[in-house]
């Protein structure tokens, strides 16, 4: 009797402490939408990442600069691709064998960064909407 109370003890505990596990788990999950929260402040991070990796060539405020980047206000290029073309355009870049560039100097493929993914990209995108 009283090895049976214990075993009932033990499996309880063990229920508990699966249910703790899980509680865990799911307070991992509601995480995520705060996560996907952030994309919604996303253009402010694009704003960041365009400072660290476009600048250079774009100008800090991608106000552009002469016989490097263009500039990204009211840019008829930007406006004139969906999201996902500007996604996939800042991914190839543009070299200069390419005929469609304008200024004989390469847009390199991801700005040159390589570890950019494409969730910035797409921050990057909605930062230079605000720019329109
Ligand atoms: C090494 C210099 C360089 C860097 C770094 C760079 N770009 Fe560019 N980018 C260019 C040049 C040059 C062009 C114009 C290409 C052409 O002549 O058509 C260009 C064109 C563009 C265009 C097309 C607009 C237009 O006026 O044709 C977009 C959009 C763009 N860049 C976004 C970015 C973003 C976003 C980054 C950072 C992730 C970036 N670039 C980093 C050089 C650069």
């Amino acid at each position: 009797m009283k090895r049976t109370r214990w075993i009932l003890f033990v499996a309880v505990l063990a229920l508990v402490t699966a249910a703790c596990g899980y509680s865990d788990v799911s307070s991992d999950t509601t995480a995520a939408p705060s996560g996907g929260g952030e994309d919604v402040g996303g253009a402010a991070h694009g704003q960041e990442l365009f400072k660290t990796t476009c600048s250079a060539c774009h100008g800090q405020n991608a106000e552009g600069i002469d016989g490097l980047g263009t500039d990204m206000h009211n840019n008829e290029f930007i406006q004139s691709q969906s999201n996902a073309d500007l996604i996939l355009f800042i991914t190839v870049g543009r070299s200069t064998t390419d005929p469609d560039n304008t200024t004989g100097v390469d847009m390199p493929p991801n700005g040159g960064d390589s570890s950019l993914t494409e969730t910035d990209i797409a921050d990057i995108v909605d930062y230079l909407r605000t720019l329109q």
